[in-house]
């Protein structure tokens, strides 16, 4: 079994987010019956050198300027609430009973070209897959640069041609009370459950990510299959897809129906509109250390010229 001992100089997160957000939102899981415990992790071990950045990147997606994350932090320092609640555990208890293959998806709904089959089929239909570094940032506020591999979902749009009826996408993640054991919890409306407008969807960044660091995807980042969207908030990218439905009315999503209040449907990086329990103006870029890492949020991280025109006449305090 693999024990994570912190080192002493390390940071428990309550270090690298802000107390008081690291606290809220542990207060509000344990509200729904999760138990929670201390974790650490070392801000040294967080930032990676130019050397590792893979091969097959996107030129038009290379972040320059920024510094990817290190590829231990992206796999160590997680949110996968299917088995863990703090950070450190997702990549244990994602490494126990869980298995990544055999996966099938479904593709289904609104479309005229249903489709069902093995994401290493599906791969191979996309035409094989590309990396691209995006900036990373979780609601929670800390933020990350994480080099992905994939396809853009736009690829898989084209093919399954959607009826003119579709106006919204829903992604759903897999059930298993076996491997996952907090999904025996009755409180939350399993399975993982998000959704995109059609536009959203279809936008040239939204990606569908099956690796990491130019390796498979690790399980406790959403092995094989799971959403990217960098402009939006980190909940909104989906973990272990099992099927995406394009449907006609906005789909329910777990954060949506637990918190509908704190997490909504948009969930669009905005430094102007706080989370009700805390702002969102800066951000911790993990690595950076307690204080020379808190950093301005970008609007829509950073993507407003790619997207903005997405929510034109939307208000986008509303439609939070
Ligand atoms: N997907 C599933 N199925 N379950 C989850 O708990 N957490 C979300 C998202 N996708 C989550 C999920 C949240 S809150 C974030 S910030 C990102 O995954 C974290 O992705 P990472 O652990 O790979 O950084």
């Amino acid at each position: 079994m693999h024990i994570v001992v912190p080192p002493t100089w390390s940071l428990p997160d309550s270090s690298v987010a802000p107390e008081a957000i690291y606290r809220g939102r542990r207060d509000f899981l344990k509200l729904l019956g999760f138990g929670v415990a201390a974790a650490a992790i070392a801000p040294e071990d967080l930032l990676a050198s130019a050397a590792e950045i893979p091969a097959r990147l996107n030129p038009a997606h290379r972040l320059d300027g920024l510094r990817l994350t290190k590829e231990n932090a992206i796999l160590g320092y997680n949110n996968y609430i299917e088995f863990s609640l703090v950070k450190e555990g997702p990549r244990i208890e994602a490494n126990k009973g869980f298995r990544a293959r055999p996966w099938s998806v479904d593709i289904t709904g609104l479309v005229e070209k249903p489709l069902s089959l093995d994401v290493d089929e599906l791969v191979r239909t996309m035409g094989g897959i590309e990396q691209r570094n995006y900036r990373h940032r979780c609601v929670e506020t800390w933020s990350m640069v994480i080099p992905w591999d994939g396809f853009p979902l736009s690829r898989l749009i084209q093919l399954v041609q959607p009826k003119p009826e579709a106006r919204f996408v829903k992604f759903t993640s897999f059930l298993d009370t076996d491997a996952a054991p907090n999904q025996n919890n009755p409180l939350i409306p399993w399975p993982y459950t998000e959704g995109l407008t059609i536009a959203e969807a279809a936008n040239e960044l939204t990606f569908l990510a099956t690796g990491i660091y130019g390796k498979p995807l690790a399980n406790q980042n959403g092995a094989p299959l799971r959403l990217v969207v960098p402009w939006k908030y980190g909940f909104k990218g989906i973990k272990a897809i099992t099927e995406i439905a394009f449907t006609d009315g906005q789909p329910a999503t777990l954060w949506n129906q637990v918190a509908p209040a704190e997490y909504g449907f948009y969930a669009n990086v905005n430094p102007t509109v706080d989370h009700p329990r805390w702002s969102q103006a800066r951000e911790f870029v993990l690595g950076g250390g307690i204080f020379d890492g808190k950093k301005p949020t970008l609007m829509f991280n950073g993507y407003a010229s790619e997207v903005a025109g997405l929510y034109r006449g939307l208000d986008l305090r509303k439609n939070y």
